[in-house]
């Protein structure tokens, strides 16, 4: 493997595919990690470097823990690990932001978390899991010591915690001087993050271990399959944040672990109903197990079938259960179960598994059908998408806010073709769709409108501040995925 010189523009321009000018912030930002390394743990060199970097979901909200398609591309925004090997087990992580503090555990099986929402745990998440799946030997494990630092908001939608968790794995990986395949390493990693204790998909850890420059990645699941999809210049994403801070640890882990729930039961229910019509049993793991393409031609219906079993209200535990012939109990030792081994508390509004159902089947024909605009260069189709995407996350996904929504007007008011909320939803960001040419101007006319203007204006909303405009809101290049290099001298 070649050693990264620091000040080589070759290996940045490969890593972020921007011009020269832009870059040297990159090289900086490097040889900054270098030297905080150097003054941390002076009893040793740095051996190697990890970059993780976030991404933007263009479309495929939630589709991903469902079987179905998204549609992201990795950002120019990524985490940074200038690292080295312990001589035992000890993992030992300083932070550039001070917000962080260090943190030190040994890579020893079981991991036992910090608190929850502490950063240190999606380390160990990766730590963890690479341990569980036995990709580092559990008795022969080696620690390693870093600096990180990153660039990704966090709590933003943008994957800033799975990026962590893939620098993380990467690093610990080195250390022990283990190679893997990168689509079997994200699968383990998509299991490894629930860790932190949110039943997330596949689609983090896999876009930012195989992005590739220039290109969104279509991503398909079980098997995990995908795509390169060029993204033409002609067409810019821009990425607003709503200043809510949606982080996945806390408050949205709930929100986020009922969604997931909601489509096991629409699942369960499903798959009842087409074996009770086809008198043959079918036993569909998620939703994608049902499509009419699983089923065959013979089930055009599917749709008809769905509303049938499901009906259009909410529905209480104890009505599930009686359409699914069983108890309440037995619902939710079967469905209802999260990674901490408690049940999900019931919704008091009733399990919205309709709603549910009825995004996400649309939403996994509107990944294909953009992949297909994108293809052709037809950016109207792809805005038309992306603005059903949103209203079908607002309304029957229930995953949208007033601020993501009022982003998501004042983006079309403002030149967008299309815009939409962009990850988990719940707060975070929003992506646009807009014209190159425009993007100068888009961007002045959301300053005002949005944080000169409703910010301004809403005050007692719990908005985050901010130092510089270009954190919140700023173009999206497809970055390259996940890489790690021994670092050169010099
Ligand atoms: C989070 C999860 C992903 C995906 C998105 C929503 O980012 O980690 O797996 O489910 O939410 O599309």
């Amino acid at each position: 493997m070649r050693p990264l010189q620091l000040d080589s523009s070759d290996v940045l321009h490969a890593l972020y595919n921007r011009p020269p000018r832009e870059l040297s912030a990159h090289g900086i930002r490097y040889e900054r990690l270098r030297q905080l390394f150097k003054t941390r743990f002076p009893e040793s060199d740095p051996k190697f470097i990890v970059r993780a970097p976030g991404r933007v979901n263009l479309i495929g909200e939630h589709t991903d823990y469902n079987g179905y398609p998204v549609l992201p591309m990795a950002l120019d925004r990524d985490i940074l690990f200038t690292a080295a090997p312990s001589n035992g087990t000890t993992v030992d992580l300083i932070n550039e932001n001070p917000q962080f503090e260090r943190r030190s555990f040994n890579a020893t099986f079981p991991v036992a978390p910090f608190e929850r929402g502490d950063w240190g745990n999606y380390v160990k998440a990766a730590v963890h899991g690479l341990l569980e799946a036995g990709l580092v030997s559990k008795s022969k494990a080696v620690g390693f010591h870093a600096a990180v630092g990153g660039t990704i908001p966090e709590s933003a939608g943008l994957s800033s915690s799975s990026a962590m968790v893939v620098a993380a794995a990467l690093a610990f990986l080195a250390a022990n001087g283990v190679e893997c395949d990168r689509n079997a390493l994200a699968d383990i990693l998509a299991r490894a993050e629930r860790y932190v204790g949110s039943e997330g998909g596949g689609m983090d850890q896999a876009v930012s271990l195989l992005a590739e420059a220039g290109h969104a990645l279509r991503i398909d699941f079980f098997p995990l399959r995908t795509e390169l999809v060029p993204l033409r210049q002609e067409l810019t994403f821009i990425v607003c944040n709503s200043l809510i801070r949606a982080p996945k640890s806390e408050s949205v882990r709930y929100a986020y672990n009922r969604r997931v729930v909601e489509c096991r039961l629409a699942t369960a229910l499903l798959s009842r109903a087409v074996t009770q019509r086809t008198g043959r049993t079918v036993k569909a793991e998620r939703l994608s197990d049902l499509s009419s393409a699983q089923l065959g031609p013979a089930y055009p219906e599917l749709g008809e079938t769905a509303r049938h079993a499901i009906g259009e209200r909410p529905l209480s535990l104890s009505a599930v259960a009686e359409l699914l012939a069983m108890t309440p109990r037995q619902v939710q030792r079967e469905y209802c179960m999260q990674r901490d081994g408690t049940p999900l508390p019931e919704p008091p509004d009733g399990f919205r598994i309709w709603n549910r159902y009825r995004h996400i089947v649309t939403e996994a024909a509107r990944v294909g059908l953009t992949v297909k605009a994108l293809k052709s260069g037809d950016n109207t189709e792809v805005g038309r998408l992306m603005n059903q995407s949103h209203a079908s996350c607002r309304d029957d996904y229930e995953i949208s806010c007033p601020e993501l929504d009022t982003l998501v007007s004042l983006g079309l008011e403002n030149g967008a073709l299309g815009a939409r909320l962009t990850g988990a939803g719940f707060g975070g960001c929003t992506v646009h769709a807009v014209p190159t040419e425009t993007v100068a101007e888009f961007l002045k006319k959301m300053d005002v409108s949005y944080y000169k203007g409703y910010v301004k204006r809403e005050q007692a909303r719990p908005f985050s501040s901010f130092n510089n405009l270009n954190d919140v809101m700023f173009s999206c290049h497809a970055a390259s995925g996940a890489d790690f290099w021994p670092v050169g001298e010099g």
